[in-house]
């Protein structure tokens, strides 16, 4: 299968009073259809900002997004209407993202309604099918809510991305506001859904065990720019970005034998305002030397693994 979604040099910058915040800063992937890019990256790195500027919630600040085969960077009204049927987002906290007046069956048919698709039988036969496909009991149609638990709720949420049959979603931190027994049955929820309605996905989170479990391709975010890019299994069994091994080396292991020592990061996270050229980990990475303060580029290091570090090849022994 073809890409689904592909972006290219993509940037977001923020105006802020002490500068220009880059938030996204030349980011460049390609998402196959049917498939899941995971993207992960500590908090501030611009995972929701280029999810949130992917699905036109918010304009870029230049590069191209190409979706199906179409250039959508930029749009008219009529065209942008279009485009959100075929993307839409899962939040983290479904709570906040619901309104608390409505009941379950009002907040699924919202989105039915103002699509002017859907009324009388119609419209009640489309909100008990996308029940039915979230698992949301019908005996809570007219519950509100408050009155449903995290897992529920989130569900919810996910009945009203469907609603429209779209293509693309970003889902932004879906599991991480829920408990973790919960949080599993949420995941399987999205994968069966992706299989049955042929749904790409941009999976955002900071859980590397969740990351490892759900994507295809990942990305590794560091201050607005992708530092590591491959496939999940080649990322997890042959991390070459400093930054990566830190991140991955912070996942908490139940096998007492293992060795893997975590990674401890020096420094704090350097401002992503008006940043300077060059390799913005190179504050707290172990490996710094005077070259690394030159522009870095995305290289293929690896088949399908791509990397932007100018020491890669020596710290990894590649060669
Ligand atoms: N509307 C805005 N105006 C100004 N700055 C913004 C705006 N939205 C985001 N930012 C800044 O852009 C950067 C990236 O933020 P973003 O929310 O995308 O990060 P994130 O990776 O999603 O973090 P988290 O893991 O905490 O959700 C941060 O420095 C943030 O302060
Ligand atoms: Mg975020």
């Amino acid at each position: 299968m073809g890409a689904l979604l592909e972006v290219q040099h993509l940037k977001k910058y923020f105006n802020s009073p002490k500068g220009k915040v880059h938030a996204v800063d030349d980011v460049s992937f390609v998402i196959e259809q049917g498939k899941t890019m995971g993207v992960v990256g500590e908090s501030g790195c611009g995972k929701s900002t280029l999810g949130r500027t992917i699905i036109h919630l918010q304009d870029s600040t230049d590069g191209k997004i190409i979706f199906d085969g179409k250039d959508v960077t930029n749009l008219d009204k009529k065209a942008l209407n279009t485009l959100r049927d075929d993307m839409q987002i899962i939040f983290q906290d479904p709570y906040s993202s619901l309104n608390p007046r409505m009941t379950i069956r009002q907040t699924i048919q919202e989105p039915l309604k103002l699509s002017g698709k859907f009324e009388g039988d119609k419209l009640e036969e489309e909100t008990e099918r996308l029940m039915k496909l979230v698992g949301i009991e019908e005996r809570l149609a007219l519950s509100y809510p408050r009155e449903l638990d995290g897992g529920r709720r989130q569900r919810v949420g996910i009945a009203r991305a469907l609603a429209l049959h779209p293509k693309f979603i970003v889902c932004d931190e879906p599991v991480s506001a829920l408990d973790v027994s919960i949080q599993a049955q949420v995941l399987n929820l999205l994968m069966d859904l992706q299989e049955s309605e042929g749904l790409t996905y941009m999976f955002i989170t900071h859980d590397m065990s969740v990351v490892k479990h759900i994507s295809d391709n990942i990305c590794v975010m560091y201050l607005g720019q992708l530092v590591e890019t491959c496939e999940s299994d080649e990322l997890f069994e042959n991390t070459l970005h400093p930054y990566s091994k830190t991140l991955l080396s912070a996942i908490p292991t139940i096998d007492i034998h293992a060795k893997k020592k975590r990674i401890p990061l020096k420094g704090e996270i350097v401002s992503p305002i008006d940043p300077k050229p060059g390799c913005r980990f190179a504050a707290r990475c172990p490996y710094a030397i005077e070259g690394c303060h030159a522009p870095q580029q995305l290289e293929e290091v690896l088949p399908g693994h791509f990397v932007s570090c100018c020491r890669v090849r020596e710290i990894n022994h590649l060669e």
